[in-house]
């Protein structure tokens, strides 16, 4: 599973053979520069949402559900999540366990496969008091497997897990039938997620100790600028071949 907010970047994804393309609501970080995912609103992820779905990619699109669409009433978040599955995507994401029991109940019962996110949940990041590693206790862990097991329990397709010991990764596949999809919880769990702009090298911030980047499309970018703009300032560009013959009874 890798990130994608865009037509291209969902395009290439899809290129590469990925399974899942996740509209992440780190949309809000690495695209639209904020410095948390509690700025993005369901209008922000429709309008992603819609521009992947322009790709046609045959992965399937998670969209995730941003912060506050399904804090509210079950009915909202079912309209929350019927706007993302009409914009182009085929199951939803929310962060959260138990304590979202109903909505997710009722997500479900509209026939929308949801995903879960279990671990660092990037949403709460003002009541986790900042980005953390989380269950790193043996209590913690096993509260997170229990919680796992409860989003399994109301029926969601897939788990999220997402900056935890690699130990917890292992106990929470181990213990659940349904697939979990890791971000920072080791090698264990069935698939992996990275979010696509640290995989190619795209973001200003460091990059956390679980990303693995694959390439340095920010320099490249920077490099093809810089060039463009010297050949610009040198004349050079364009040339001929880029350049629309003038007619030859071409009068002025
Ligand atoms: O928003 C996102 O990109 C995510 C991944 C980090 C799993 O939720």
């Amino acid at each position: 599973m890798i990130t994608a907010y865009d037509e291209p970047t969902a395009r290439y994804a899809d290129a590469a053979g990925v399974d899942f393309i996740l509209v992440g609501d780190s949309l809000a970080n690495v695209v639209l520069g904020h410095a948390d995912t509690l700025q993005v609103t369901v209008a922000d992820m429709v309008h992603h949402t819609k521009a992947v779905a322009a790709a046609h990619p045959a992965a399937m699109i998670i969209a995730d559900m941003p912060w506050l669409s399904y804090h509210g009433t079950p009915a909202d978040a079912v309209a929350n999540a019927g706007a993302l599955i009409r914009a182009g995507a085929q199951a939803v994401k929310l962060e959260g366990g138990s304590n979202r029991a109903d909505v997710i109940a009722a997500i479900v019962n509209a026939e929308i496969p949801v995903v879960g996110h279990l671990g660092l949940t990037p949403q709460s990041v003002l009541a986790f008091g900042g980005f953390k590693v989380q269950a790193k206790t043996a209590e913690a862990a096993d509260q997170l497997v229990r919680e796992a097991l409860a989003l399994q329990e109301l029926g969601v397709c897939m788990i999220v897990i997402e900056c935890v010991p690699s130990a917890v990764g292992t106990m929470a596949t181990e213990a659940l039938s349904i697939p979990t999809i890791g971000i920072g919880a080791g090698p264990d769990t069935d698939g992996q997620v990275l979010v696509l702009h640290d995989v190619l090298g795209l973001t200003s911030r460091p990059p956390a100790k679980f990303v693995r980047p694959y390439a340095d499309l920010g320099a490249a970018i920077t490099a093809a600028v810089a060039a463009y703009a010297a050949d610009v300032k040198s004349g050079s560009f364009p040339n001929e071949s880029e350049t629309y013959p003038t007619p030859a009874d071409f009068t002025h």
